[in-house]
């Protein structure tokens, strides 16, 4: 079993506003609701590649009764602490005459620390059944930047696998507490590791810089493809992969299907190369489609003979 963790969890709102305009009044010509936040999404894309999901965070009011019944509607498994206060709601307008997408997040619940605690209880449970954590996405209010970092802590010790997607803070103190692997696109490891990356060389540095700071594994997700830091047999190991670009209708999202494609094929016990490579096609699959983690899995295997993986020389043995 896997399980997605996201604490921010959210119900996404997608408006098709034909002449956007600022201060003007509009009548929208269609509009779809759906449950996410990052861990959501990752969920609903691994339940589509065929594996088992458990989605968990927490949800609050009558907008987070809406994430639940809408996960519930697509048979998405889910296991969510209720909180007092009301989950939020993200909307973003799509404008068809020129392409443009406005969105406006909400900032989201706060979280009180009992509920942390009836959180961390629920996760250490189904942690028992499971093989992997997936925690993606923003924290809400009133919750430490450190909390990720605990939880993979606590992981650890239960043995279960741990795959960290976020950024700033949280990932920053995540990533010291020594996470299985961690999957941050170019402005996210560029925070982390403190400068910019110029070129080529400079995001293979960069990965492994990601992992003498503590994660075992390093993945950077890049425009078309990424380049990761992993372990093959003891020892470090480099890779970059390629697709050629595609014309995205979406490009909300792609991380999270990169992330459900990885974890996808690691749970099948594939190798290191193949993971990736399956990552990237359904991150690039997934931008052929509106709404965040929806995948179609046969163009995804059509899409993978396009991707080229090359592994790059193998570096300092670790432990
Ligand atoms: N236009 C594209 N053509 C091909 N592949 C793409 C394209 N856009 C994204 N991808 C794939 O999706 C993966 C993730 O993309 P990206 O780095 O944009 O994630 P992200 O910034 O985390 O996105 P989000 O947070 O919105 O999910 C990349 O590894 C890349 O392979
Ligand atoms: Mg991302």
């Amino acid at each position: 079993m896997i399980i997605t963790v996201t604490l921010n969890a959210a119900i996404d709102k997608s408006l098709s506003v034909p002449n956007f305009r600022l201060g003007r009044r509009h009548r929208t010509v269609e509009q779809r609701t759906a449950a996410g936040g990052k861990g959501v999404n990752i969920a609903r894309a691994l339940k589509t590649l065929g594996q088992p999901v458990i989605a968990t965070g927490f949800a609050g009011g009558p907008t987070g009764t809406r994430i639940v019944d809408q996960l519930t509607e697509e048979s998405i498994l889910n296991d969510f602490v209720r909180i007092r206060e009301e989950s939020r709601t993200n909307t973003a307008v799509y404008d068809p005459t020129n392409g443009q997408q406005t969105e406006i997040n909400e900032r989201g619940p706060a979280v009180s620390a009992k509920e942390l605690e009836l959180f961390r209880d629920k996760l250490l449970y189904l942690a028992r059944g499971a093989d992997m954590v997936v925690i993606a996405g923003s924290l809400p209010r009133g919750v430490d930047a450190d909390v990720y970092a605990g939880l993979v802590r606590d992981l650890r010790k239960a043995g279960v696998l741990t795959v960290i997607d976020t950024d700033g803070e949280p990932l920053r103190h995540a990533v010291r507490a020594e996470p299985d692997v961690i999957s941050p696109n170019v402005l996210e490891a560029e925070e982390l590791v403190g400068h910019e990356f110029n070129d080529d060389e400079d995001r293979l540095i960069a990965v492994g810089e990601m992992v003498e700071q503590g994660a075992r594994e390093a993945i950077m997700t890049l425009e078309a493809g990424c380049v990761a830091c992993l372990r093959v047999d003891g020892h470090t190991q480099r890779f970059r992969v390629s697709i050629p670009p595609r014309d995205a209708v979406a490009g909300v999202g792609a991380g999270d299907a990169f992330l459900a494609g990885y974890v996808a094929a690691r749970y099948s016990g594939k190798p290191p190369a193949d993971c990736l490579a399956y990552g990237v096609a359904c991150g690039a699959e997934s931008t052929q489609h509106l709404g965040a983690g929806l995948v179609e899995p046969r163009e995804v295997d059509r899409l993978l003979s396009e991707v080229e993986v090359q592994t790059l020389a193998a570096s300092a043995e670790v432990g």
